[in-house]
């Protein structure tokens, strides 16, 4: 089966949704681990209820080797909130991916949403890449873009992309299960095809 291994710091709201769509068939895979550097976290909750192993965990040797271990298909971040070293991005290169809340290359990095208005920009949203070891700077595989409304605010702001990001996120990894995206010399490919631009979902 294709194991998916999903690392978080907090909620879990993105956790929820994969889980949600490996049982509903959506994903063709499972979630084999949920690790969490916070132990407070309450996606560990999440992944309890679900019958997903857990473990907390800090450090990037720490967590390298529970995975090495574990040997999952597809690494996960969902609102992990540690910066990886380049060793582990290197050693899970092509395995590992992020969601970032902001349309990259834009606003990389905390804040996103205060900083999108703070621009008057008029559309904001949401991206999920391969991770390299220039943060928040891998290549995207897809994006979805929300509008920004008069009177936003960061906080309506952020319930409208994190929205998005619960369709985003289930759909990129169903690709990857599906053998339909791959990270190759530093590309996305998608369907045998270099991508020159994110998909949109
Ligand atoms: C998500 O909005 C994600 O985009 C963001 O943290 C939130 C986690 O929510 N990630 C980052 O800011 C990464 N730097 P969740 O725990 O409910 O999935």
């Amino acid at each position: 089966a294709y194991g998916i291994a999903v690392l978080i710091s907090g909620n879990g709201s993105n956790l929820q949704a994969i889980i949600d769509a490996t049982h509903n068939g959506s994903i063709q895979g499972q979630v084999s681990a949920v690790i969490s550097n916070k132990k407070e976290a309450f996606g560990l909750e999440r992944a309890r209820k679900a019958g997903i192993a857990q473990a907390v965990l800090s450090g990037d040797d720490a967590i390298a080797a529970y995975l090495q271990d574990l040997a999952p298909q597809l690494i996960v971040l969902a609102g992990y909130m540690r910066v990886l070293g380049a060793a582990f991005t290197h050693q899970f290169a092509g395995r590992l991916i992020n969601i970032h809340p902001s349309l990259l290359p834009a606003y990389r990095g905390l804040n996103t949403h205060a900083r999108a208005l703070a621009a008057g920009d008029t559309t904001h949203g949401c991206s999920v890449h391969f991770v390299t070891p220039e943060l928040d700077a891998g290549p995207v595989i897809a994006q979805s873009t929300v509008p920004i409304q008069p009177h936003d605010t960061s906080e309506s702001l952020q319930s409208r992309v994190q929205a998005a990001e619960h369709r985003l996120y289930p759909q990129v990894v169903a690709w990857l299960a599906a053998g339909r995206v791959e990270l190759k010399e530093d590309q996305v490919w998608f369907d045998q095809s270099p991508l020159h631009a994110p998909l949109q979902v």
